[in-house]
């Protein structure tokens, strides 16, 4: 029996983990934020309508116990404002729904104007969401930051909100697992920005692989039924840093502007990208993606730089963590496309490897080596099960399959819960 599940990200975030922990969370009892800060950004679609939680865990929708556990950065100002958005929405947020850390550390103001990219050349270089994560993580390691303990003595005006829900999680944690409790563990970014199996330094300032997950709750290995990776379809990555298999150059995504600029003319733009996404021009297979998946940041509304799905950068993603299956999201941003490409290895210095390259400067210069697949032009959003799928998207996943060396637990065709197709449900609730 599965009791305890660890949903992290396969790449560089915004893998669809939101959505795949909402959907888990209808049978855990617990969901666990273990690691970051208001870094992340989790949209969650239940019906018309659309939750975006950057700190609080996806679960509170379902009126579950969260945590927000000792591994987290809480900034008490954004913390106050989701509970008070959440509440204004008629969610009730007190000691029964929502506990933070006593040991969780605080990012004060002094860490955002330090992070800010407008002012701070070395946060704009790695593209930083600006948030105040590196600084404050850069405090609790050096041994001078804040424990939420010790902010709650202070006389801040959010002290009176968070005050009553802070405890010492990790016996809250153990407890309920010994009580045969299911938890739900919630990653945040993903393993390609892990400070020490990322891309360093284009990385966050936390763990978001498995490890963190244990250190981040108190919670030991053997504890750990489930470790499942969230991938989409094809890869992204938001901020700088290489990316082997990105199309088109992070220049020109950016110089297309967030959302508000594309939405006007939304329809238009799409046509015209799979057009020429389709007549092999690459810059537009990778505005295909952006515009189709809306993949635009939860957190700043940058356009994210996209590009195909990454097989080499995957499985060391699943080595990393020893995920036990992978979910792949997004696959119905693919439609439309005639050829799919995914990279198996990397050229570099005249040499072939299927290793991840971990020093970034190489990493950069790389020549990613794909295999072509052909697309399928079916609207996937509503099929409930793998046989519905065309058989070119059945190829294209069991060949990620293969590339991965993992298992897929879990397809998602859309943002909804209702667009999941559960493929094998070992290692789930
Ligand atoms: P997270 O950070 O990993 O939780 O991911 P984000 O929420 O930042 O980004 C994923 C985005 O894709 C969200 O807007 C989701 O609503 C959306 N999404 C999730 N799964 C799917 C899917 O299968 N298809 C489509 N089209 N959108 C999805
Ligand atoms: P979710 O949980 C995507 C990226 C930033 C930047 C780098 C460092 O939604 O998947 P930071 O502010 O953490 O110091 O920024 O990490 N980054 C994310 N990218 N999704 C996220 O979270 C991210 N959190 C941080 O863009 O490149
Ligand atoms: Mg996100």
């Amino acid at each position: 029996m599965v009791q305890t599940i660890v949903v992290l990200g396969g790449q560089w975030g915004d893998e669809g983990k939101g959505k795949i922990v909402d959907f888990l969370a209808e049978k855990a009892d617990v969901v666990i934020r273990y690691a970051g800060g208001n870094n992340a950004g989790h949209t969650v679609v239940v019906g018309e309508k659309k939750y975006k939680f950057h700190l609080i865990p996806s679960g509170i929708i379902h009126g579950k116990l969260n945590i927000i556990a000792n591994g987290t950065v809480v900034d008490p100002e954004v913390l106050v404002h989701e509970i008070e958005t959440l509440e204004n929405m008629g969610f009730k947020v007190d000691e029964n729904t929502l506990i933070v850390s006593s040991s969780a550390h605080t990012i004060l103001p002094k860490h955002r104007e330090e992070d800010n990219p407008a002012k701070s050349t070395h946060a704009k270089k790695i593209g930083t969401t600006g948030r105040g994560i590196g600084p404050c993580y850069r405090d609790k390691i050096a041994r001078t930051g804040m424990r939420i303990s010790e902010y709650v003595e202070s006389d801040s005006r959010y002290v009176e909100k968070i005050k009553p829900l802070v405890r010492d999680t990790c016996y809250i944690i153990n407890d309920a697992i010994d009580s045969g409790k299911r938890i739900l563990f919630e990653g945040a970014q993903g393993t390609l920005l892990d400070i020490d199996h990322g891309t360093y330094p284009f990385v966050t300032s936390s763990n978001p692989t498995v490890g963190g997950a244990l250190t981040g709750t108190g919670v030991g290995p053997k504890k750990i039924d489930s470790v499942i990776g969230v991938f989409k379809a094809y890869t992204t990555r938001v901020g700088g840093g290489p990316f082997p298999t990105e199309l088109g150059t992070e220049e020109q995504t950016n110089a297309e502007g967030v959302w508000e600029n594309i939405e006007p003319e939304y329809e238009e733009h799409l046509r015209e990208a799979l057009e020429k996404a389709n007549e092999g021009d690459e810059y537009y297979q990778g505005k295909y993606m952006r515009l189709k998946g809306k993949e635009y940041g939860t957190t700043t509304g940058r356009p994210r730089r996209t590009g195909w799905f990454d097989g080499v950068a995957a499985k060391y993603s699943v080595m990393i963590n020893g995920m036990t299956s992978i979910v792949i999201t997004k696959l119905d941003v693919l439609q439309g496309l005639k050829r799919i490409k995914i990279c198996t290895a990397y050229e570099f210095d005249g040499k072939k490897t299927d290793r991840f390259i971990l020093d970034s400067k190489k990493l950069a210069k790389v020549k990613p080596v794909y295999e072509e697949m052909p697309g399928w032009d079916m609207d996937i959003s509503g099929v409930k099960s793998f046989d519905e799928l065309p058989e070119n998207a059945r190829n294209y996943l069991k060949r990620l399959e293969e590339i991965c060396g993992a298992r897929i637990s879990i397809i998602s065709g859309g943002p909804r819960r209702d667009q999941t197709i559960v493929v094998d449900g070992k290692d789930l609730f």
